[in-house]
């Protein structure tokens, strides 16, 4: 699509020159009875050039229909141009793509700059749950796209290892628990004891008592002093947590270059607060505390970077973070996929870094809550009558689904994996991410509908056609061939490298997820109509649908691999 921009901008520059020079063309894709592509920029030159957009577009199409790249080229309604393709020139112009410098799709817009990706940073103190499904998602399919995109990638899971959790962890195991327990359970011991410790605080703090919290935050001094007991305390538990995470993250396909967690940057940090405050850059109060103003930022609430007792807070790792991200990783921008709750919090942030003189771009990649339907049909948080959806129950039950649905054919363990996973991510990327992401399990699962599985399944079917045609791969395409059947899948095809990009510009997987639906339905309406590979088909035509369709399986394995998606053998 890329290079007929370029055609249109050149006509537009060949005859008004200087007065269009910063324009922008724009190619749409109209319904097709009124062409392939269409452009309303004769109305947006009317106001540059006073001059009627009909007018305008005459001598746009004069121009176009010199150069001759167009079959027809047509002015509708108040000025549109409307443009119109042969499907063998759309076809060479594939071809063409597909024999490009880089990977079909993907472009080098980041120019080898450096990304790191914050997520999913979930917080140790507790298993993985449905809570940290998202972040996970969003975060790995961002950082796909923004390696289709030409940038390096670093991926750091920012993992909450650090503050009062550790402290609760402490003394809740000394009261509630032991060691064997802990060896059998794992993380399972660790989170219950966390559950336990919070209510015991919770009945502490109505009776106006603070023991526990007491003990807990001394577990926290003792950890900052360095003494050996807290120590092992927090080496033990992080080794459980992070085994634990590996493992979930593993299942999902995602694993991040990095974890440093919270407490990797507190004495940096720390210091680095103290070196704010000597710059005049920080502020501390008269209890002890330290703040950052931000109203030059238009944020009348100052961020506290350290507490009135000395103890370093989630903001002041995070300063030690972002100078750790610039001056170790150098990276020219940062990425964290943290659900909308935070929003707030990354705003200050990102004005105290302003305020500090960080050059990074800092980006927020926020996204909505999960919803569930409940059996009597309405809509609420995501929740289990225990308390949260543990994420290893809710793939175990995605499996046991994808096997059920599965049931009299014979698919293996790991394309059952596939499905499994395919469908709980696709539901993520089903919406934009703003929107909350809806959990329902029927529609999840639907082998018709806008699911992980349907797509899965059209990529499944093109895979198994080259497959079951593999010795007509080489023939001979008939060199007459004009691609009429195939036009309105090359124009889909087409569309692709623009997707991505439009997708990494936004970080929205989700436009991956729509474009990808599409190129299914579109697949579906093409063999209704187009038989590929029956004897009724000369094989010079067979060896040129073949062709075709191995692009569309290249398009559906990169845009599934975008979103994380695997492709099953069978299902
Ligand atoms: N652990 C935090 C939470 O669960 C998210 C951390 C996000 N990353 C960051 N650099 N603040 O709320």
């Amino acid at each position: 699509m890329s290079d007929y921009v370029d055609i249109v901008k050149q006509a537009i520059n060949d005859l008004y020159g200087d007065q269009v020079k910063d324009l922008t063309v724009e190619l749409m894709r109209p319904d097709p009875k009124f062409g392939d592509y269409s452009t309303n920029i004769a109305m947006r030159l009317k106001g540059i050039l006073r001059q009627s957009p009909h007018v305008i577009a005459e001598e746009i199409k004069a121009k176009l229909d010199e150069r001759g790249v167009f079959s027809a080229v047509d002015i509708a309604g108040p000025g549109f141009i409307n443009l119109t393709v042969s499907a063998k020139a759309l076809s060479n112009q594939l071809e063409a793509g597909f024999h490009g410098d880089l990977p079909y799709g993907e472009n080098n817009d980041g120019q080898g700059k450096t990304v790191v990706l914050d997520f999913p940073s979930n917080n140790t103190a507790k298993p993985l749950s449905v809570g940290h499904l998202r972040p996970a998602n969003q975060g790995w399919a961002a950082r796909n796209l923004m390696r289709a995109t030409g940038w390096k990638t670093i991926s750091d899971n920012h993992l909450g290892d650090y503050g009062t959790p550790f402290g609760i962890w402490v003394e809740g195991f000394r009261r509630f628990s032991n060691r064997e327990k802990l060896n059998e359970r794992g993380v399972y011991e660790l989170g219950d004891i966390y559950v336990k410790a919070r209510a015991l605080m919770k009945e502490e703090e109505e009776r106006g008592e603070t023991e526990f919290a007491d003990k807990a935050q001394d577990w926290l001094l003792r950890l900052d002093k360095g003494d050996p007991e807290a120590k092992a305390y927090s080496q033990r538990f992080n080794e459980i947590s992070i085994k634990h995470t590996n493992e979930v993250l593993a299942r999902l396909g995602i694993k991040t270059d990095y974890a440093l967690g919270e407490s990797f940057y507190v004495k940096d940090a720390v210091k680095a607060v103290h070196k704010l405050v000597d710059d005049g850059i920080a502020e501390q109060n008269d209890d002890g505390s330290i703040i950052v103003r931000l109203d030059d930022y238009g944020i009348k609430t100052p961020i506290l970077i350290l507490k009135s007792n000395g103890a370093p807070l989630y903001a002041t790792t995070d300063l030690g973070t972002l100078i750790y991200r610039r001056d170790h990783f150098h990276a020219d921008r940062v990425i964290y996929v943290v659900a909308e709750e935070q929003k707030f919090y990354f705003i200050q942030l990102f004005a105290m870094a302003k305020k500090i003189g960080f050059q990074m771009e800092l980006i927020h990649m926020w996204f909505g809550l999960i919803d569930q339907i409940n059996e009597d049909g309405t809509r609420s948080k995501m929740s289990s009558r225990k308390g949260v959806v543990l994420l290893e129950d809710l793939l175990d039950e995605a499996e046991k689904r994808a096997r059920e649905n599965a049931k009299s054919k014979d698919i293996s363990d790991d394309d059952i994996r596939k499905i499994a996973v395919g469908a709980v991510k696709f539901a993520d990327f089903a919406n934009d991410r703003y929107t909350g992401m809806l959990f329902d399990w029927n529609t999840m699962f639907s082998l018709t509908g806008y699911s992980g599985p349907y797509i899965q399944y059209a990529a499944v079917r093109v895979n198994k056609i080259l497959r079951d045609n593999a010795e007509h791969l080489d023939d001979e395409i008939d060199a007459a061939y004009d691609y009429e059947a195939e036009k309105s899948v090359i124009l889909k095809l087409l569309d692709y490298p623009e997707t991505v990009r439009a997708a990494a510009n936004d970080l929205q997987p989700h436009t991956i997820a729509r474009y990808v639906y599409e190129l299914a339905k579109e697949m579906n309406r093409y063999y209704e109509k187009t038989p590929v590979a029956t004897s009724e088909v000369p094989a010079g035509v067979r060896a040129a649908r073949l062709g075709m369709l191995k692009r569309v399986s290249y398009v559906f394995e990169h845009a599934l691999c975008i979103m994380g998606i695997e492709i099953p053998e069978r299902m």
